[in-house]
């Protein structure tokens, strides 16, 4: 590790206890500490997630760093800083923002988050891709939560960092969050090399749908176990939590995480008219396609009783129907 890499993780761990205090001892912190009363975060979870504030102000960092004697150059290419356009210098690039630290497999900070308290925009904003952090190979929490997902061999998956945040509050402590970006094949590698399930937990939106079905075959490949859980219509985790309250959302994920052959089943019916009969054929047939790709038959048959009961169709009509499926597929 050389001494460039050494200087940026130093400067985060710098910035990561400034944030901190300024929130949680100084006077200038009061907004922070308003906004984050607004979004009930206990003590507990601001000494545990060591959240922080930065200011309103442009150079809080860059004097801390320089005092501290390190490279402004370094801190900028680190992703705190920015180079003034016009004279000479680098100022803060977080500014009036919640922000939470992100680290690494080893626990050091290597990024930030932060929230724009009020309606600043853009309403989050990442550090970008550094020498000391890849996004695409970061999840948020992981190193915090390693032990309990070990300890539970399965990890609980969630959009963002508050999500994170208010599963941890309810004692849900084996989750992590993929911070904004797609669900890439190392996450689901550092998933699976921790644990054999995975809970996809994500928004109850459009968004949240289409990234469920698109998180689901990139952790299959990487040998993920993986259940859903799927949140009412216009929910997060934090806003669950927050409606229905810490049992509520440790209930849901325990008796209603759905598998990737019934979430398929349910998300099919989206777009579709049930009552429509060339809708319920063609619902019918996409079932049964999906099944004959099914390695287990248990599992084969359990769905097509499902279909039969639903539909009140004959067990060995649709069993015909599936050996079909299974020929064109050979
Ligand atoms: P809150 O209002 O704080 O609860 O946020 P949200 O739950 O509405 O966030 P949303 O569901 O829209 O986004 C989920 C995750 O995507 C966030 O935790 C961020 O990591 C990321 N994200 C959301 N908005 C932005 C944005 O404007 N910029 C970036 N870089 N990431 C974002
Ligand atoms: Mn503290
Ligand atoms: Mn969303
Ligand atoms: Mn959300
Ligand atoms: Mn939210």
């Amino acid at each position: 590790e050389d001494a460039r890499i050494r200087q940026m993780k130093k400067g985060h761990e710098l910035a990561a206890s400034t944030y901190h205090s300024i929130l949680t001892l100084t006077e200038e912190g009061a907004p922070g500490r308003v906004y984050a009363q607004e979004r009930l975060f206990t003590q507990d979870q601001i000494e545990h997630f060591r959240i922080g504030y930065a200011l309103n102000d442009w150079e809080t960092l860059a004097v801390i760093f320089e005092t501290n004697g390190l490279d402004l150059a370094v801190m900028a290419e680190s992703g705190l800083l920015a180079k003034r356009k016009q004279g000479t210098g680098y100022y803060d690039l977080f500014r009036e923002r919640l922000m939470f630290p992100i680290t690494d497999s080893q626990g050091s900070v290597v990024a930030f988050g932060g929230r724009a308290i009020g309606e600043g925009q853009p309403k989050y904003l990442n550090s970008p891709e550094t020498p000391i952090f890849h996004k695409a190979k970061t999840l948020f929490h992981m190193h915090e939560a390693r032990p309990s997902i070990r300890k539970q061999n399965k990890a609980l998956l969630v959009e963002g960092a508050f999500d994170v945040m208010a599963a941890w509050k309810a004692g849900v402590t084996n989750v992590v969050a993929t911070l904004g970006t797609a669900l890439s094949s190392d996450h689901a590698k550092l998933l699976r090399r921790n644990a054999e399930e995975v809970i996809l937990c994500y928004d109850g939106d459009r968004a949240g749908r289409e990234a469920i079905r698109k998180a689901i075959p990139v952790l299959e490949e990487a040998g993920c176990k993986v259940s859903i859980c799927l949140l009412p219509e216009g929910l997060d985790p934090d806003d669950y939590v927050k409606q229905h309250g810490e049992e509520a959302f440790v209930r849901i994920l325990d008796n209603e995480c759905l598998s990737v052959m019934a979430f398929r089943m349910l998300d099919l019916k989206q777009g579709k008219n049930m009552q429509n009969e060339g809708d319920r054929l063609q619902y019918i047939e996409e079932i049964v396609q999906m099944l004959a790709k099914l390695e287990h038959s248990v599992e084969q048959e359990y769905y097509l009783q499902q279909l039969a009961e639903s539909f009140t169709l004959p067990m060995d009509v649709l069993r015909q129907e599936l050996s079909r499926a299974e020929r064109l597929l050979k």
